[in-house]
């Protein structure tokens, strides 16, 4: 790959800004002070450093970031900003997506990664990945809830109708004008957390995902904020949900 297009997709600026830094003499290869900008480099093997900083390339990337509300789960949008538009360009450019869709205006972790199998093996039902969430919503939630939950709710709105997979649902707090619950689902239908509130009488006022599979949301991160995985975080994708009684306190929500 050449030297310039080599820094601009690890994020370090315009093709024309990163010719600006080689001609500065700021960027080493394989540690001599690189020249020309069409240059070849190995980014597998070679060396690469700016200001004596080491850029490692990396062809598989894996971003956890704790989604905020007002953005769109998109790979793009015309008009309005992206999960995507949260990280530098480094990561669209190589083709990284959002593994799965949360709403506009839920919060919390969503992967983001340019390893399709894995973003395939997050989303597809057939692979039985938990995703819990936590909700708040705006009426009382008992025992009855937590029932249904679990025998599994027949949906039928106006977006559609669907049998839902049983679902755990942990309450936290409950009275008659609000209540706090968590939720483990094993699909992600449209709206599904939302909908099988909805079934049962009662609004969804705040929802945030906390956990898919065995990975949580790391809890030093604050609603926009994001940091890469390691592939020992991927690999806790596909193992099951951590166990309730060890589930974080949540200080973001
Ligand atoms: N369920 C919903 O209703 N919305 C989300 O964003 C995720 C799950």
């Amino acid at each position: 790959m050449r030297l310039d297009k080599l820094l601009s997709s690890l994020g370090e600026g315009t093709r024309s800004e990163v010719r600006a830094l080689i001609r500065a003499g700021r960027v080493r290869v394989r540690g001599e002070t690189a020249r020309d900008a069409g240059m070849q480099v190995d980014e597998a093997r070679d060396s690469v450093t700016l200001d004596g900083r080491e850029l490692c390339y990396k062809s598989v990337r894996h971003v956890m970031l704790n989604k905020p509300g007002g953005v769109l789960t998109a790979a793009r949008d015309a008009r309005q900003r992206t999960v995507m538009d949260l990280l530098p360009p480094l990561y669209a450019a190589m083709g990284a997506m959002p593994a799965g869709r949360l709403d506009k205006d839920t919060e919390g972790l969503l992967v983001i990664t340019s390893d399709g199998q894995l973003a395939h093996r997050i989303i597809s039902p057939k692979h039985d990945v938990g995703k819990v969430y936590l909700a708040r919503v705006d009426g009382p939630l008992g025992e009855e809830d937590v029932r249904a939950f679990e025998e599994g709710l027949h949906i039928s709105d106006a977006d559609g109708e669907f049998d839902a997979r049983s679902a755990g649902l942990t309450i936290l707090r409950a009275s008659q004008t609000e209540s706090e619950a968590r939720v483990r689902v094993t699909e992600g239908k449209y709206h599904q957390v939302k909908r099988m509130f909805a079934a049962r009488g009662v609004q969804v006022t705040y929802l945030k995902r906390l956990s898919i599979g065995a990975l949580r949301l790391d809890p030093a991160l604050a609603p926009g904020q994001w940091r890469e995985m390691t592939q020992e975080e991927a690999a806790l994708l596909e193992q099951d949900a951590p166990p309730e009684e060890d589930e974080q306190e949540d200080k973001h929500a």
